[in-house]
Parts: structure tokens; C-alpha cells; sequence
């Protein structure tokens, strides 16, 4: 079995003193969608920026199929495609002009994934807005040219934050379903969210976020018979969360 993705002992205090991350372990097995859940704060974008080697651990590691993201950061990220939290993007291009400007950073010929591309704009509806300025687009629509981007690198691991962020629901529709398609084809996803319902039904496998912990890991089902009677993930969530 590959691991994708290995976190290892993760600590990380920003200046001026927030511990955000303090001993955060975890593993992702190719295949696997997996959700990273927590609420505001717990931690979750300071783990996908330190996975994709924008922020720098005060301690431990990340290996992104073997391959340190610290040590080894080129071949690393290689492997790896990124929607961040805060989409600060070259804003003066347009949504065409941006797509094929990231598949070429990564040496992907434009004609051999045009058909995909155009599948993805054309799921995502943003056909009308092909020859727009990112500039002049919605946070939302903004949002899906990002994820369009991370589907068009074809990644082996895709680490999203919060990629469902201000998607109408047919956008999510979509997103989850090319998602699968990915990961059956042979990818892996890490994916941050503190909509719980998405992740019910959707991820392969739940981490729960708290204060910088890992505090509970396994399958929807798993996570839910911790809890003694019937409940829903909601209610797992805020009793873990709550101690
Ligand atoms: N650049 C930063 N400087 C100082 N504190 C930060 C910075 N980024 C995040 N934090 C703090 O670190 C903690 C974790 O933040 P974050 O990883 O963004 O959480 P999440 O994505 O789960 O909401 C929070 O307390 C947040 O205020
Ligand atoms: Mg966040």
C-alpha cells in the first residue's frame, strides 16, 4: 500500500505566539478521499500550507509519496496540486489565459488536455466567462477556475482548502463527481472543510481538527460509533470539539 501523503509531528507557532499546529500526525493511503475537519481556527489551513511547503513546520515533516516536501521540494510538489484559501492569482489574465498558463509551468502540452478542459469549464458553467478577467469574476466562479486549474495539472495528490467555498450546488454537484473520477483513476485528495454534510457523504475517511490535535480519525461510520447512541456527524463533531 503507497502512502500519498505522510504529516509528522507537525508544530508550528506564528510569530507573535498562536500554536496552531501542535503535534500533528496523520497519514492519507492512495485512493483516498480524505476530509480534514475542524472549526474556524483548528489549525486546518496552516496543515494543507506546510503539506504544499508554503509555510515552514517549527518541527516535523511531510512526504508527498515518499518524497520530503522539505528536503526534496521540487519532485515533491511536482505530485501535488494546490486550491488555497485566500486566491491571490494573477488577476489580469483571463480564466483561459490562466488555465493555460499553470499547465505550462507544469510542461503539459495545451492540445493534449483540451478536452478535458473543456469538460471542466463546461461543468463548472463558466463557458460565457472563458475570455473574462479573473478580476471580474465572482468569488464563487473564481473559486471554480481554481479547482479547474488543480483537476487540469492531473495531480497524484490534490490538496484543497475549503474548495467548495461559495460553489452553487450544482458546482459541487460536479466538483464531487470529477473528484471520484480522479481518485479512481488513481489519485488521492486531501480535502478541508467545515461543512459536515459534504464530508459525510462524500470522503472516504474523516480527520478531526482541534487546537493545532488530530482528534479523531477513521470512516464516517467509524467516527459516529464513538459516540454512544445514534447521531449525526454534526453532533460527533461538536462533542468532540467540545472535549
Ligand atoms: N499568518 C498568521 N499569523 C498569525 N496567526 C495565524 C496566521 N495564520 C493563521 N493564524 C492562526 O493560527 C490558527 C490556525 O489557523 P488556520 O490554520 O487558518 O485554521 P483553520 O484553517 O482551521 O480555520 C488560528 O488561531 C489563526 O488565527
Ligand atoms: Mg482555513
Amino acid at each position: 500500500m503507497k502512502y500519498a501523503l505522510v504529516l509528522a509531528d507537525l508544530h508550528k507557532t506564528y510569530p507573535g505566539g498562536v500554536k496552531a499546529l501542535r503535534g500533528l500526525s496523520m497519514t492519507i493511503k492512495e485512493g483516498e478521499i480524505y476530509g480534514l475537519i475542524g472549526p474556524n481556527g483548528a489549525g486546518k489551513s496552516t496543515t494543507l500550507k506546510i503539506t504544499m511547503g508554503l509555510l515552514k513546520p517549527d518541527k516535523g515533516g511531510v512526504l508527498i509519496y515518499g518524497k520530503s516536501v522539505m528536503k526534496n521540494r521540487v519532485e515533491a510538489l511536482r505530485l501535488a496540486s494546490y486550491v488555497p484559501e485566500n486566491p491571490v492569482v494573477f488577476r489580469n489574465l483571463t480564466v483561459k489565459e490562466f488555465l493555460r498558463f499553470i499547465t505550462g509551468l507544469r510542461n503539459i502540452k495545451w492540445e493534449e488536455i483540451i478536452d478535458y478542459a473543456e469538460h471542466l469549464i463546461e461543468g463548472f458553467n463558466l463557458s460565457e466567462k472563458e475570455n473574462t478577467m479573473l478580476s471580474q469574476l465572482s468569488r464563487g466562479m473564481l473559486q471554480k477556475v481554481l479547482v479547474t486549474a488543480a483537476f487540469l495539472v492531473r495531480p497524484k495528490l490534490m490538496v484543497m482548502d475549503e474548495p467548495m467555498a461559495g460553489m452553487d450546488p450544482e458546482a459541487q454537484h460536479f466538483f464531487k463527481h470529477e473528484v471520484k473520477k480522479l481518485v479512481s483513476s488513481g489519485a488521492t485528495a486531501l480535502i478541508s472543510s467545515h461543512l459536515l454534510d459534504m464530508v459525510e457523504r462524500f470522503c472516504t475517511r474523516v480527520g478531526i481538527i482541534n487546537k493545532g490535535r488530530l482528534v479523531a480519525e477513521g470512516t464516517v461510520d467509524k467516527i459516529k460509533k464513538m459516540a454512544s447512541e445514534e447521531s449525526s456527524l454534526e453532533e460527533v463533531f461538536l462533542r468532540i470539539v467540545k472535549g
